[in-house]
């Protein structure tokens, strides 16, 4: 629907008639415009002003050149959402960088910043619904971001080029976008670098183009991806591809110093992405890898949607816990950085069954040694429960990762193994390629095991202060 034309006069009337339409039609920034502005985050417990109200982005177009020399990003970010609300302005989120122009729908809106808020203006509104599409234009060095936890994420240079990594706020700190979890989008992302070096992104290569000294590499992620697992690797590395036995592309690209040491890692990715397709039901995604870069390039590695990034060579134990977010994580995002123990608990017990089934302890034997003595090795343990985080500053905290993964092994007592395995895996299906947050995880598993009594699981373990009671 076209949302031109008829919009100033409809305002102008209701202007003569309702008192309460001026507020209304007030904010344009040029003629009188209808709508309210879209809010300026969608009040995350963690990260309040993270994401933006008003519209849900379906595709991220990202046209970017960089020079590793200067450490120049040059971009051109083209957005289409659909609005939820009768929009007379809208925020982007971008941090650092210089924006030089904003079209909405190809006309040129006006915007300001203030901190990580992009505002931008269009010209006329947009309508509840209507589809828009947002061009900016921008240029400069992006920043490494530092959490709250102290780590660095954002755009991290690297010797041979850049590495971004985006959890849980970095990767406004490269491109402009609705920076929350729950609004998932596709990606395509073109990359211009100095011929010699590679950009690696997400989903899968589409094209790989020189001319004049510059290579374009374009990345397609068709799959709906939250922007913190988006990833972009601009060096020098050495591409390994594959092929799974189903036949789902494998493309990792290590940094050619760690090439010897990394050769298991092309082998390991289907063995493990094979035996968590059995366990957790079918791989979500269109291709699968890893990006191997050098130790210090990075303080974590990162679940990065179809190929995680490695700090280093991963262990077994590291690839799969990486690869076992594609489906917790990934496909299942969580809908706040409150429920993150949906993505770290899970990724954890992956890594406890993978033991468990290829002769190391068993979950059980796992758990009692984390109870009994766990907090010799993780001091924080029982710090807080999985599921409130005392702060941002403690999304990645032990309790998110060990005690979420009891939290599961709690569930596992209270059903037995095969009731377990159908959680696990229905768990999946029933939120692929969506967001759930705590409460739609413990009615999921309510429904799915009537007549169980879970609460003290809740109560004490996901919930409640303190040590819990071993049950
Ligand atoms: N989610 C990552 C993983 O488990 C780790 C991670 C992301 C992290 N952001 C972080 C760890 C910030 C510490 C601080 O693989
Ligand atoms: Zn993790």
């Amino acid at each position: 629907m076209s949302r031109s034309a008829p919009l100033a006069p409809t305002c102008t009337s209701l202007v003569l008639v309702l008192v309460l339409a001026l507020t209304a039609c007030d904010g344009g920034g040029g003629g009188a415009v209808h709508g309210s502005p879209g809010a300026s985050g969608v009040r995350d417990p963690y990260f309040p002003k993270a994401g933006n109200g008003g519209y849900d982005v379906t595709h991220y177009d990202l046209d970017l050149a960089y020079e590793p020399d200067t450490g120049r990003l040059t971009g051109t970010a083209t957005i289409s959402a659909r609005a939820t609300q009768d929009l007379s302005a809208f925020d982007l989120d971008l941090k650092g960088l210089d924006v030089d122009g904003v079209t909405v729908d190809g006309k040129g809106a006006r915007w300001n910043r203030a901190g990580q808020e992009l505002t931008v203006r269009p010209h006329a509104g947009v309508d509840e619904d209507a589809t828009f599409r947002v061009t900016v234009r921008y240029h400069g060095t992006p920043g490494t971001i530092t959490d709250p936890d102290g780590s660095e994420e954002g755009w991290l240079r690297t010797a041979d080029g850049a590495l971004s990594l985006g959890e849980p706020t970095g990767s406004m700190a490269w491109f402009p976008g609705n920076h929350h979890p729950s609004d998932k989008a596709s990606y395509e992302v073109t990359v211009t670098v100095p011929k010699g070096l590679r950009a690696v992104s997400n989903g899968e290569l589409v094209s790989e183009r020189s001319t004049g000294g510059r290579t374009a590499f374009t990345w397609r992620a068709t799959e709906p991806m939250a922007s913190h697992v988006a990833t972009l690797a601009v060096g020098d590395y050495d591409i390994r591809r594959s092929t799974t036995a189903g036949g789902l592309p494998v493309y990792v690209a290590v940094d050619p110093t760690l090439a010897g040491a990394s050769r298991k890692v092309p082998a390991e990715i289907p063995e493990i992405i094979d035996w968590a397709a059995d366990v957790f039901g079918p791989y979500p995604f269109s291709s699968t890898g890893a990006i191997v870069d050098r130790d210090g390039d990075a303080g974590y590695a990162l679940e990065t949607q179809n190929r995680p990034v490695f700090p280093g060579v991963p262990d077994t134990d590291l690839l799969v816990h990486e690869l076992a977010h594609q489906w917790y994580g990934n496909s299942v995002t969580p809908k706040t950085w409150r429920d993150m123990w949906l993505n770290e608990g899970f990724a954890t017990y992956a890594e406890w069954l993978w033991q468990e089934e290829h002769g190391g302890d068993s979950a059980q034997e796992t758990f009692d040694a984390l109870y009994d003595h766990g907090d010799r090795t993780y001091e924080d343990l029982w710090s807080f429960p999985p599921a409130k985080p005392t702060s941002a500053a403690h999304l990645s905290g032990t309790p998110v990762y060990q005690r979420g993964a009891m939290v599961l092994h709690k569930i596992r007592q209270t059903v037995g193994d095969t009731a377990f395995r159908a959680l696990l895996r229905g768990w999946a299906t029933a939120h692929r390629h969506g967001n759930a947050d705590t409460a739609d995880f413990t009615a999921y598993v309510e429904k799915q095991a009537p007549g169980k009594d879970f609460d003290a699981v809740w109560a004490d373990w996901l919930y409640g202060d303190g040590k819990p009671a071993r049950g």
